[in-house]
């Protein structure tokens, strides 16, 4: 590496979870912080910073194609543009992307980019630098001030995992699970809601896990930041993701009935119908326990939509295991979800496990539960049509004078007609598509 000069412009790129993008826009503040200005679209940007995913395989691969296109790019317009990688794949790779990509000037990961305009100072220097430590909680206390968000805001209340399931990467990317303190928690919220937000998901790899102790002194749950949330009387919704079975409390059941700002959707993960597998994934819940919680939840708020994500060909799944998922499916009559064909990934317990499902029948079984739950989600969709409700304005539609939006039940909605980004407003839903519906106003 050489001295650099300055870069002028940034750009963050975020795959994977909500997470991730949260961090994105964390460190695009830093970075702005530092005098350096987003790229206009459509430009290429003196900085990139790659905020990468490590949960199943190909994402991986992409981060390496990703940094072989801009290095090119690059070359063809006769510069050379300061790479980043962030996220999980830095956490889990970072010194084997050091070593495979000469053009990454900085490794940084998910509890450590706070260094970032530190890391920056080293590579104008012509320094490379890794940062893959895990203070707790440090990179939150170090954010900057957030001056002006788009209606629809994250916030990161819960990191990490200590729940192993054999499969997956987080609890060795993200750490250990911690919870932000609920005093910060409410300040930020509070803040977001004074630059703009309307709607604030609550996010974390186990959600429902958070805890903390309220201004009182008292011990108090993801409910309970969720009942002090609602108090702030220009937040209009609340949402939270993902959530673990193991951790959900009868208290956050219970403030699905009772806060009216607290959305109707769960999202929910399953992974898989089928007891053995689900014990081979180490989930600690059966098919019968979900379902079980499923009806508390609906109990509490008849509307709710659920939501899941599902892994197909977990190592050893037979047919007939595969075949319980769908009746899960079945049984359940899901809003939404999100399916995958299994990763083996290094270092988890279950990329060793005999009887590796071979991809055809992945595939194959992968398509067959996809066509399902897009059956569920349209009809769904098609339930919901007649229904009055409230839509929040996130941005304008294709045509002109039309407006895009989310339904409570976290469907997109578009109508036409007056209003603004961030309005709430109320229509009813006409005609249902798959992936969105078209409302009128009323
Ligand atoms: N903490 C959440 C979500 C974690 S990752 C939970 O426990 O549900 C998001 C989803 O990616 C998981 O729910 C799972 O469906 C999927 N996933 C994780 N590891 C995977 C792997 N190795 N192969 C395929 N899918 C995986
Ligand atoms: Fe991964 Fe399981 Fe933790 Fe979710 S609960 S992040 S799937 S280990
Ligand atoms: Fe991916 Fe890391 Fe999120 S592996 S799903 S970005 S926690």
């Amino acid at each position: 590496m050489h001295k650099r000069e300055k870069p002028r412009t940034y750009r963050v790129k975020s795959f994977g979870c909500q997470m991730n993008v949260y961090d994105g826009e964390r460190m695009a503040e830093l970075l702005a912080e530092q005098g350096i200005a987003p790229a206009p679209d459509g430009e290429e940007a003196d900085l990139v910073v790659l905020n990468t995913c490590h949960i199943r395989e190909k994402a991986t691969e992409k981060v390496y194609s990703d940094i072989g296109r801009l290095v090119k790019r690059g070359r063809e317009a006769g510069r050379e543009p300061m790479i980043a990688v962030a996220g999980c794949v830095a956490q889990a790779e970072g010194e084997e992307i050091m070593a495979r990509a000469p053009a990454v000037g900085m490794v940084v990961g998910p509890q450590a980019y706070h260094r970032l305009p530190a890391m920056l100072d080293h590579a104008l220097a012509g320094r490379r630098s890794t940062d893959t430590d895990m203070p707790e909680d440090a990179k939150f206390a170090a954010l900057p001030r957030r001056r002006k968000v788009a209606p629809i805001a994250f916030l990161t209340v819960q990191e990490g995992c200590d729940k192993f399931c054999t499969y997956c990467v987080v609890p060795y990317t993200r750490g250990a699970e911690i919870s932000r303190p609920f005093a910060d928690l409410v300040e930020e919220a509070k803040r977001l809601v004074d630059a703009g937000a309307r709607e604030i998901t609550l996010l974390g790899q186990n959600v429902n896990a958070w805890s903390g102790e309220d201004g009182a002194g008292h011990a108090v749950g993801l409910d309970g930041l969720v009942r002090e949330l609602a108090k702030l009387s220009d937040l209009a919704r609340i949402r939270y993701t993902t959530s673990h079975p193991a951790d959900m409390t009868d208290a956050l059941i219970a403030a699905h009935g009772e806060v009216d700002k607290l959305m109707p959707y769960l999202h929910l993960p399953v992974q898989s119908g089928n007891d053995r597998v689900l014990k081979a994934m180490n989930r600690s819940h059966t098919a019968e326990g979900y379902l079980n919680l499923l009806d508390r939840f609906r109990a509490a708020r008849p509307d709710i939509a659920l939501s899941g994500d599902f892994i197909v060909g977990f190592p050893g799944e037979t047919e007939a295991e595969f075949e319980d998922t769908l009746k899960l499916v079945d049984a359940v009559g899901y809003a939404q979800a999100f399916s995958f064909k299994y990763s083996p990934r290094p270092g988890t317990p279950a990329a060793t496990m005999d009887a590796q499902v071979a991809r055809e029948v992945m595939d194959e079984r992968l398509q067959r539960l996809q066509a399902r739950l897009n059956r569920d989600q349209l009809a769904f969709n098609e339930a919901s049509v007649g229904r009055t409700c409230d839509v929040l304005v996130e941005r304008r539609g294709k045509r002109d004078g039309q407006w895009l939006g989310k339904s409570p039940w976290l469907q997109s909605v578009f109508f036409e007609g007056d209003a603004a980004i961030g309005d709430i407003v109320r229509v009813r839903l006409a005609d249902a598509g798959p992936n969105s519906l078209r409302a009128v106003r009323v």
